[in-house]
C-alpha cells in the first residue's frame, strides 16, 4: 500500500457524499471527535468500543484504508463510529460538511505527514488557511489536538495554530482527559512504534474561543 499521497492530486478535487449524522451514528446527539489522518482507524476502534458516549469521525486520504474501516464497522455493527475517505481540507471546506465542524467537540491531528521538503511544505494538512477557516467555523470551546515526533513540523503547526488570535493554548496539567475524547488515552499506532523507538514525542492543545 502507498504510504504517502500527494493531497494537491486532483484525484481529490471531488469528494464523497457526506452523509448527515444521523445517517452515521445511531445516537446524533452524542458529543464528536473528528481524527483527521486517521490511517487504518485503529486508534478510533479502540475508543469507539471503549467510550460509547461519543461519535467518532476519521478523515482519511487513502481510499483501501477507508473501504476497509468501513466494512469492519459494519461486520462489528459499531454504531459510533464513521470513517470518511478523501482530502480532509477540500472535505471540511465543503458547504456540504459545515453541519461536521459546527457539531465537533474536539479535532485530534495526530502525527501527521511532515512533508520535510520546503517545497512540500504545501501538502501538510495544517495550512495557516485552514486553520482560519477552522477558527470561522469552530463553536467556542472546541479542542484541538496535535502531536507528532518531527520537532520541525511541531513547531510549524504551534505557530500556525497560535497564530491565530481565537486559539488558545490549554496545558495539559489543566487539561481533564477524563471528560475528552479519550478518557483511557489510547495510542495512535504511529506513536506506540513512536514510543517502541523512544523518540521524543511533541504535543500541544489548543481551545478555540
Ligand atoms: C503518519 S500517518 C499517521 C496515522 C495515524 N494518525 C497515527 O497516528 O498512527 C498520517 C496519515 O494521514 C493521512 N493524510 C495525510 N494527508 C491527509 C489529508 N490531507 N487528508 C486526510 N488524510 C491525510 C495519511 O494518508 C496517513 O494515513
Amino acid at each position: 500500500m502507498r504510504q504517502h499521497v500527494n493531497p494537491l492530486s486532483s484525484n481529490f478535487n471531488q469528494i464523497e457524499r457526506i452523509p448527515s449524522l444521523s445517517e452515521m451514528f445511531s445516537d446524533s446527539q452524542l458529543n464528536l471527535h473528528l481524527d483527521i489522518g486517521c490511517a487504518a482507524g485503529e486508534f478510533l476502534f479502540d475508543l469507539a468500543l471503549v467510550n460509547t458516549s461519543w461519535n467518532y469521525l476519521g478523515i482519511e486520504i487513502r481510499e483501501k484504508l477507508v473501504k476497509n474501516a468501513k466494512l469492519k464497522v459494519a461486520e462489528r455493527e459499531i454504531k459510533n463510529l464513521y470513517f470518511v475517505f478523501g482530502n480532509a481540507n477540500n472535505i471540511l471546506n465543503a458547504v456540504q460538511s459545515e453541519f461536521i465542524l459546527k457539531n465537533v467537540k474536539s479535532i485530534s491531528f495526530n502525527f501527521p505527514d511532515p512533508w520535510f521538503k520546503k517545497r512540500h511544505y504545501k501538502r501538510r494538512v495544517i495550512q495557516p488557511e485552514f486553520i482560519n477557516f477552522l477558527s470561522n467555523v469552530l463553536q467556542k470551546g472546541t479542542i484541538i489536538f496535535i502531536k507528532t515526533d518531527v520537532k520541525d513540523l511541531f513547531d510549524y503547526m504551534d505557530c500556525t495554530i497560535s497564530s491565530n488570535f481565537y486559539f488558545k493554548i490549554i496545558e495539559k496539567k489543566d487539561f481533564s482527559y477524563s471528560e475528552s475524547f479519550n478518557p483511557n488515552k489510547f495510542k495512535t499506532n504511529r506513536e506506540k512504534d513512536v514510543i517502541i523507538n523512544q523518540l521524543d514525542i511533541f504535543e500541544r492543545i489548543y481551545i478555540k474561543i
